[in-house]
């Protein structure tokens, strides 16, 4: 797509994380947070931080000159003004729907017509979040996974409102910057689209050999690596989420 202003609303362990992807990617970004604590977090965790863009040039991931591009491209802010000039805007607020439908509601009342909003919830229904603008052809999930500048996953889900255009829109932003998009459709009545839904089946089958007493939560962690070859298992993964990988 030809423009390129990003916002991001909530600076958090995602948001903060989508939007240093978004600006490596080329995109000007300006991320904004209702807390002055979690702005200055997120810049930290961006300049320094273990998935931060210094990392990466260390890790040969970047260039120095590409780290510092991608600074200047990126904005934290606490005036909510910034983001309304936006031509596609990332809500990673918590994940409460009455919280979500109120910013959309804000942002649709503040963004012009063109801007496409797309919610990083972990799982509640888009129609819902489309419902509540008068521009559900521009509404969409585009679920990010934790650390956001490592994880591959772009889960883009289609509401049934949802537009070609504001679809393929985001599938190309996402490629563009090196995720692998995936497009799945919404159901308004259940919670975790695809990855999470499946996810958390395991994880309730996963406390329920633990309350057995078969096992322990760090033994089943223990069998999950070692038969699937999975990164972590199911409780440290819960963990991770929660806390951005930090410890
Ligand atoms: N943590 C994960 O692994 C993960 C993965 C995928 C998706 N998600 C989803 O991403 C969203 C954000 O999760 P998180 O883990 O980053 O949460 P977080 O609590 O780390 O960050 C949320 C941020 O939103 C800010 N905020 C609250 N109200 C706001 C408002 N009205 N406007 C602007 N900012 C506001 C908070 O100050 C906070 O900094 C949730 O919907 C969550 O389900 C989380």
């Amino acid at each position: 797509m030809e423009q390129r202003r990003i916002g991001v609303m909530g600076a958090g362990v995602m948001g903060a994380g989508i939007a240093q992807v978004l600006a490596i990617a080329g995109s000007e970004v300006v991320c904004y947070d209702v807390s002055a604590d979690a702005l200055e977090a997120g810049r930290a965790g961006v300049d320094g931080g273990r998935f931060g863009v210094r990392s990466a040039v260390e890790r040969g991931k970047l260039t120095a000159a590409e780290a510092d591009a991608a600074l200047a491209r990126l904005t934290f802010t606490g005036d909510v003004e910034h983001l309304h000039e936006s031509d596609v805007v990332v809500e990673a607020v918590p994940e409460r729907l009455d919280l979500k439908v109120t910013v959309f509601r804000e942002l649709d009342a503040h963004c012009p017509q063109r801007t496409i909003l797309a919610s990083n919830s972990s799982g509640f229904p888009i129609s819902a979040l489309a419902a509540a603008t008068d521009r559900p052809d521009r509404v969409i999930g585009w679920h990010w996974a934790s650390p956001a500048p490592v994880m591959r996953l772009a889960e883009i889900v289609r509401a049934p409102s949802t537009s070609d255009a504001t679809t393929e829109a985001v599938v190309e932003l996402a490629r563009a910057a090196g995720k692998n998009p995936v497009v799945v459709q919404d159901a308004p009545t259940s919670w975790g689209y695809v990855a999470n839904r499946v996810y958390f089946a395991m994880v309730r089958e996963a406390a329920q050999v633990v309350r057995e007493g078969i096992a322990d939560h760090a033994e089943v962690d223990q069998l999950m690596v070692d038969c699937f070859r999975w990164p972590t298992g199911p409780f440290a993964m819960t963990r991770g989420a929660g806390s951005g990988w930090s410890g």
